[in-house]
């Protein structure tokens, strides 16, 4: 996710867009820039990689005390983070500055087109083919800028926030946003406007808000009237609200800590993950990959697959596992990044590595991949991070596009490393023949319904809460888990352990009975992961052989599921789905379980002790 800050009025906009920046740097960075404009029309614009502290520094020069400016902090989703990719950028006039939030899938033809009509391009990002596309439809119609920006947000497909200047112009921003947060700050008597990813920036200055909606256009300029339109039908009313919240809750969006955010983010951050991917076609579903598309021949021959990675991405790695073989019939292995990168490993001819990584920057698994291809494996990479080490390292693979991840602990990043691995073995398995039809749409179709199914399971929050206090003072507990949800078991154990610091075990339920079931008493609370699936007969079983031994057993099952009520009270009920995809339900009950715990005892849910966000050392 980017922030953007814009504001027009009477004061100057310099300190305005950096204190603004500061308070979105939680939305990720890995660059930031800003452009001022002075009233005689003279536009300087700055940019830095890294932190928003290191554009301070290099506009500590800058005596441009223009009251017209945006800004933008920046996290990659298209071309690596450079100061040649930070935003804003400029159209080719140097008229025209924009920032950009959000992802226009449809910019390589745009930017194409714009090619063959002279316009030349110096970054990587979809964000200036925006800029140029606008520049060149007001010089052919020979319009203002918001007209140019209606025009030109019809062509592109995609989501985005933009705020766009004209020099010529310097006392107005026209601001659009679909798929993306804006917020406009409607200044209180003195004909000032601010605008913003979300209130955190403006509530300081009013606690005017307007929020737009998707495909509406904000005309803004300073003392006149805010005018906004929707770019298909036409102006539009609006409502000022105001701000009500707690400034220090603003930065999250409104949620107490970043882990709570991410884990509610996941139906939208997985619709972003599938969007342009999963289409619907042919009455059915179709799921494209270009990496997949781009190496089919290697990736249709591969001898085998073997899965790197850590963590929350190593259990991601064992659904990977289970969905490859499953749907491409293909044999794959999973290994911790830390031992592989030290094995004396074999990697056969035609042998494929997959690094699964959030941050892109894990040193373990940087390393796996450096020993997979001085063996001669091609890499691909399944990273969140744009640009990080780990993706430019691979030969290729699929960025999981679900934002930044802030809190510590890994949870929007787990159910987006499952999704993207199930659109790979699909898309895969579709290329090499080994995937029923049948079985290929019906389970698109249903990735397409969990972001709303994950919503539902995030409606238990409060009793999820409430079964959390059992945990507050356990000081062991068990997840059990069979077949796809055995990697969920391990999840939900490692969430535990490392926000309430509760030692927690993973273990698949029927392997409990070889000595774990020692450990069985009234005080080890036991966590069942038991949707409905083939294995579901016999884990209740395994239920069976817990209570037997006075265990205290809670249950994820699936919705309307009598049985397992019947020997246990304390149960969360997640939709009916294939089997497949259950880990992405099933977990997410576990992740608000961990988080709630450790809001009862008083831990630092987003900074929990010892633990760091990116392990970039070995
Ligand atoms: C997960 O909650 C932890 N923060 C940690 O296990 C993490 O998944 C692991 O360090 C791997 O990180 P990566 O996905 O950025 O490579």
């Amino acid at each position: 996710m980017c922030g953007i800050v814009g504001y027009t009025g009477n004061r100057p906009v310099l300190p305005i867009l950096i204190g603004g920046l500061k308070k979105l740097e939680y939305r990720g960075y890995d660059s930031a820039g800003c452009a001022i404009v002075t009233g005689e029309g003279r536009m300087e614009v700055y940019k830095a990689t890294g932190k928003v502290a290191n554009l301070e520094d290099k506009t500590r020069e800058c005596n441009n005390h223009g009251t017209l400016g945006i800004a933008h902090t920046r996290w990659a989703t298209h071309g690596v983070p450079s100061v040649t990719n930070a935003h804003p950028h400029v159209s080719q006039s140097g008229n025209l500055a924009i920032v950009h939030n959000g992802i226009i899938e449809n910019y390589a033809t745009l930017c194409e087109q714009l090619k063959k009509r002279g316009y030349t391009f110096k970054s990587q990002t979809d964000t200036e083919v925006i800029v140029q596309l606008i520049e060149y439809i007001m010089t052919i119609r020979d319009c203002d800028l918001a007209a140019g920006v209606l025009s030109a947000l019809k062509l592109c497909i995609g989501a985005y926030a933009i705020a766009v200047i004209d020099r010529r112009n310097p006392t107005r921003i026209v601001a659009a946003r679909k798929s993306s947060p804006l917020a406009i700050g409607v200044g209180e008597g003195n004909g000032e406007f601010f605008i913003a990813s979300d209130a955190s920036p403006i509530a300081e200055y009013t606690k005017k808000i307007v929020y737009l909606n998707d495909e509406e256009v904000a005309i803004i300029e300073k003392g006149k009237e805010l005018q906004v339109e929707n770019i298909r039908t036409g102006s539009v009313d609006f409502e000022i609200k105001d701000i009500d919240l707690d400034l220090t809750m603003l930065d999250k969006g409104g949620f107490p800590h970043f882990m709570l955010k991410e884990i509610f983010d996941q139906p939208a951050v997985l619709k972003d993950c599938m969007r342009g991917r999963v289409i619907a076609a042919d009455g059915g579903y179709r799921v494209i990959l270009s990496a997949v598309e781009q190496h089919k021949q290697k990736l249709v021959n591969a001898s085998r697959f073997t899965i790197v990675s850590c963590g929350t991405s190593w259990h991601a790695g064992l659904i990977g596992k289970q969905l490859i073989e499953h749907f491409c019939r293909i044999h794959t292995e999973v290994a911790y990044a830390s031992e592989y990168r030290y094995n004396d490993i074999v990697v056969d001819p035609g042998e494929i590595v997959i690094a699964i990584s959030q941050s892109g920057e894990t040193a373990d698994t940087l390393a796996a991949i450096e020993a997979a291809r001085e063996r001669g494996a091609m890499v691909f990479g399944i990273v969140n991070s744009v640009g990080s080490s780990i993706a430019r390292r691979a030969d290729t693979g699929t960025y999981v596009h679900i934002g930044q991840e802030i809190g510590v602990a890994s949870t929007k990043a787990f159910t987006g490393q499952v999704t993207v691995l199930a659109m790979f073995a699909l898309a895969l398995g579709m290329e090499r023949g080994s995937v029923d039809p049948a079985e290929y749409n019906e389970v698109l179709r249903e990735l397409t319904l969990l972001p709303d199914k994950i919503e539902r399971v995030l409606q238990q929050n409060d009793k999820i809460r409430d079964m959390a206090r059992t945990f507050t003072y356990a000081r062991n507990c068990l997840y059990l888990g069979r077949g796809w949800n055995y990697p969920v078991a391990l999840e939900g154990a490692l969430k535990l352990k490392e926000i309430s610091y509760i030692h927690a075990e993973g273990y698949p339920a029927a392997e409990m009975k070889h000595g774990p079931i020692a450990l069985i008493d009234q005080d080890m609370p036991v966590i069942f992961i038991a949707p409905h699936d083939r294995l579901y007969h016999k884990i209740i079983s395994n239920m069976q052989e817990v209570i037997s031994r006075k265990g205290r057993i809670f249950a994820i099952i699936t919705e309307n599921d009598h049985t397992i009520r019947k020997i246990c009270s304390d149960v969360i009920e997640i939709p009916e789905t294939p089997a497949c995809l259950s880990p992405l339900l099933s977990v997410v009950p576990l992740q608000l379980l961990s988080y709630h715990v450790a809001v009862a005892k008083q831990l630092d849910v987003d900074q929990p002790r010892n633990l760091a966000k990116s392990v970039t050392v070995e």
